[in-house]
């Protein structure tokens, strides 16, 4: 799946959980579609990873409408996990994505863990998956999702039993509306995770003054954009700490500088989410900027910038 490297760039390939990414930048659940809606925008080949929108054994319509609100710095969803359910994505959706020399990461959700466990078999059957992310991190749905990834023993529960029905490696993605996310982090570690993603959505709302409704239809959604940034990237750091397998950085990833801070503070890959709302070519201009940053600070490979946060004794 790793294409060589031509000598004179730095070697920006890593290995998470197993699988070999030609370079840390994925394109986050549910703001990429299935690939092919922004393959006029980016070149898929050059993606270290895709990250599809999260597949349930069920087609789901999703929440009612409005489920989407601006905010300053970000927005709220509350879309539900709309998706055509599993053996519509392995039929319909996954033929396109088998076209390229790219790794094909899929999102997993279920309503209970059962569901979670046949998915996960579905897809670990299908041709061209390399990896499945376990969603227990949407806060809007009423069943499965967060309710999964809030409670350490679940948590580690459902990461045990996607774990007994796949060879695939499994990521399990985290929910930022806890106590303790390092807590959870090492249970999901227990449960036999190769790998762990964080942040998922911070749950919040929006109120219309005029009619003093809520914007959202269902309420309340999920926080995404820059504004989480700060918030997720010292989970991150948090989790880091905690665990021995790679993490990958989620939240607010705008531009290289952000991805960069990620890779810094330890995360061996990231996903970039909203920037894609907004510069649909935005993982491409990370690639590019996080090479353009190696080669000005004369690194070899991206091992030389992992987790090199130098916290000292901080500045005054
Ligand atoms: O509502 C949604 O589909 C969001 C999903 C998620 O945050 O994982």
């Amino acid at each position: 799946m790793m294409t060589p490297q031509n000598h004179d760039t730095p070697n920006m390939s890593v290995d998470i959980g197993g699988l070999l990414l030609k370079n840390p930048v994925m394109t986050a659940s549910g703001t990429f579609g299935y690939g092919e809606e922004y393959a006029c925008y980016v070149d898929i080949n050059r993606l270290g990873a895709v990250v599809v929108k999260g597949v349930s054994l069920n087609p789901r319509q999703g929440n009612p409408a409005p489920r989407i609100m601006e905010t300053p710095f970000g927005m709220i969803n509350s879309i539900g996990l709309q998706n055509p359910g599993v053996k519509a994505f392995v039929t319909d959706k996954l033929p396109f994505l088998k076209q390229f020399d790219v790794v094909v990461i899929v999102n997993i959700f279920g309503e209970t863990v059962d569901e979670y466990m046949r998915v996960a078999d579905t897809l670990t059957q299908a041709d061209g998956i390399h990896a499945l992310e376990v969603n227990i991190s949407c806060p809007n749905v009423e069943k499965g999702g967060m309710c999964f990834g809030t409670d350490p023993e679940i948590a580690r529960d459902v990461t045990q039993r996607v774990k007994s029905v796949t060879h695939l490696p499994v990521i399990v993605k985290l929910s930022p509306n806890v106590t303790d996310i390092g807590e959870i982090a090492e249970s999901v570690q227990a449960g036999g995770a190769d790998a762990i993603s964080l942040i998922n959505t911070i749950s919040g709302m929006s109120v219309d003054i005029e009619n003093r409704r809520p914007h959202l239809q269902r309420v309340t959604g999920g926080l995404s954009g820059p504004a989480i940034k700060p918030v997720a990237l010292k989970m991150v750091r948090d989790v880091v700490k905690r665990v021995s397998v790679p993490v990958i950085g989620v939240g607010g990833i705008m531009n290289a500088s952000d991805a960069l801070e990620f890779l810094i503070v330890g995360a061996k890959a990231v996903q970039v989410g909203t920037a894609n709302f907004i510069n649909p070519r935005a993982t491409m201009d990370i690639i590019d900027g996080i090479e353009e940053y190696m080669m000005r600070h004369q690194m070899q490979d991206i091992r030389e910038l992992i987790g090199t946060l130098n916290e000292g004794e901080g500045l005054c």
